[in-house]
């Protein structure tokens, strides 16, 4: 399915759509997690035949890769111009592995990888590149010993999202007049060595160690999903009587927790006893949030089709592209108008 010639007149209509890399055709920048610009769309679509795409996706262990997954699957459309295979390695970086290895024999133009850790991931990526086939990594990230095995990554400052979730506790405890008091935590951990973990984690550790007071009283792996969420959620409760503060990586564990804090008999949320900071920011944890159950959440954009797509546009007219393009995120409390909020939130 080696990729076919593209016609002459949608090389012209390339030609005069960027006349250089940088430039999209209205010259307005769109933003990194935004939809394909018509035009975009139009000019693949003129194409003679497909871009072939193979995707290893993770799984399907939380809501935010469920939105993650539609975007890339909505994007990579034969519409669009591209020939998707999709790959769902169920949380096992052995069947990524073989995806990989399955879209390198079936001479893919493109492989999409979301790495479910960082590390394991030299060889394969040597065996992509010896076969001329670029490697475009999103959401999470690989730690390799050269960093031209992949082209390109696309996704969320995970750090930054840690450090976020920090200083937004410090500032609500400040205002609580808590600033002083001894709060005890707990983390609810994604899947470890996965960069979202490994960022989160540590950006939330680097406020906290400026705070004698806060007490980490553990941090236990919960897998990013509702289940797991909930079982390490009540093995804390039975563990530790006086938890002030949970914090949850993202909005699965954080439903899963919340259950296991109402089985306990305990309540969460602004007005409660425990204090709940979450990730991915969704639909449904901003409803929770609307219902008072959740303190906080950052957000984490699962959106990242498009951005994607317009990589493998560049590299298709020879640009140069962006090594690492961070997508733009915010947070959320029940100080906004969460009303708004989860009327036009997407996912
Ligand atoms: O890598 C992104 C993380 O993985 C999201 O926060 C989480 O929900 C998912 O499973």
């Amino acid at each position: 399915m080696k990729k076919m010639v593209v016609g002459i007149g949608v090389l012209l209509c390339l030609l005069l759509w960027f006349s250089s890399c940088g430039t999209r055709i209205d010259d307005t920048e769109q933003p990194a997690g935004t939809d394909l610009l018509e035009e975009e769309k139009e000019l693949v679509e003129e194409g003679d035949n497909y871009i072939v795409v193979g995707i290893s996706q993770v799984g399907s262990e939380s809501d935010w890769r469920i939105a993650c997954t539609e975007s890339l699957k909505s994007t990579f459309t034969q519409e669009n111009g591209y020939y998707l295979i999709f790959e769902d390695a169920q949380q096992k970086q052995e069947n990524q592995l073989k995806a990989m290895r399955d879209f390198i024999l079936q001479e893919v133009d493109y492989i999409i990888l979301d790495p479910i850790v960082e590390t394991g991931w030299d060889a394969v990526l040597k065996e992509a590149q010896d076969a001329g086939i670029p490697v475009i990594l999103v959401d999470r990230q690989v730690e390799v010993s050269d960093e031209s095995l992949y082209t390109a990554w696309v996704g969320s400052d995970f750090h930054s999202q840690g450090v976020k979730a920090g200083t937004w506790l410090q500032n609500y405890l400040e205002e609580q007049g808590r600033g002083s008091e001894k709060i005890n935590i707990v983390t609810l951990q994604g899947t470890l060595n996965s960069t979202a973990q490994l960022g989160r984690t540590d950006g939330f550790a680097s406020v906290m160690k400026n705070h004698d007071n806060w007490n980490m009283l553990e941090r236990k792996d919960g897998d990013f999903t509702q289940t797991k969420g909930q079982e390490v959620m009540e093995e804390f409760l039975d563990s530790y009587s006086d938890i002030d503060v949970v914090v949850s990586e993202n909005d699965n564990m954080t439903f899963g927790a919340i259950e296991a804090i109402e089985k306990a008999g305990k309540t969460c949320g602004p007005e409660g006893d425990i204090i709940v900071l979450s990730f991915d920011a969704g639909r449904a944890a901003l409803e929770a949030m609307a219902e008072g159950k959740i303190n906080a959440d950052f957000e984490c954009n699962p959106n990242l089709g498009p951005e994607v797509s317009r990589i493998i546009q560049k590299l298709e007219r020879g640009c140069e592209v962006d090594k690492f393009q961070y997508i733009e995120e915010t947070y959320f409390d029940p100080t906004m108008d969460l009303e708004s909020l989860i009327e036009e939130r997407t996912y």
